[in-house]
């Protein structure tokens, strides 16, 4: 005849499974507590952006491609909010293209958000004189490296920013943003 188990946790003393199951359930609570907060910091994802951000205007509303292309001319370059609402540069490219790429205005020298000069056909730094060619990549310091890189994409008229994660096609060199 065979002899029942006295215990469901044979090998672990009772206080050592307590402690565990404490230990669980606290854990769990921790984590829960942390969601919200974690959530926070996680950039929402639009649906059907293929893991991108909706490109936001100066009062936060969605951009549309038809929309900017009535109000920006080809070789315009101007401010969305980008990913982590980052201002970023859209570039258009002709009167029906938004390029595909759009260029972050933080300065990477200290942080200064960076004006585009039509006129000097470049991205001039009010703070410290630093440019950038209308790529966004430097041609004077004292900023040591060029401008960010995102990807933009167009979805059913939505503009949608997303993380580059390429190589900088400026420099041929992994992105140093990344
Ligand atoms: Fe742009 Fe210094 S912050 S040049």
């Amino acid at each position: 005849m065979t002899q029942m188990p006295t215990s469901d946790v044979p090998s672990m003393g009772r206080r050592q499974f307590m402690n565990l199951l404490t230990f669980g359930s606290l854990t769990g609570v921790a984590l829960g507590a942390l969601y919200p907060v974690v959530n926070y910091f996680i950039p929402p994802r639009a649906a059907g952006s293929g893991g991108g951000t909706s490109a936001k205007d100066e009062l936060g509303n969605p951009v549309t491609a038809s929309g900017w292309l009535k109000n920006h001319q080809a070789g315009d370059r101007s401010l969305v909010q980008g990913l982590k609402g980052d201002p970023t540069y859209l570039i258009v490219e002709g009167p029906e293209a938004i390029g595909s790429y759009g260029i972050n205005a933080i300065c990477t020298h200290l942080g200064c958000v960076v004006p585009w000069n039509s006129g000097a056909n470049k991205f001039i730094c009010p703070c410290h004189g630093s440019q950038y060619a209308p790529t966004g990549k430097v041609v004077r310091g004292p900023a040591p490296l060029s401008l960010a890189l995102a990807n933009v994409s167009v979805e059913n008229d939505n503009v949608f920013v997303s993380q580059w994660t390429e190589t900088d096609f400026r420099t041929g060199e992994k992105a140093w943003w990344t």
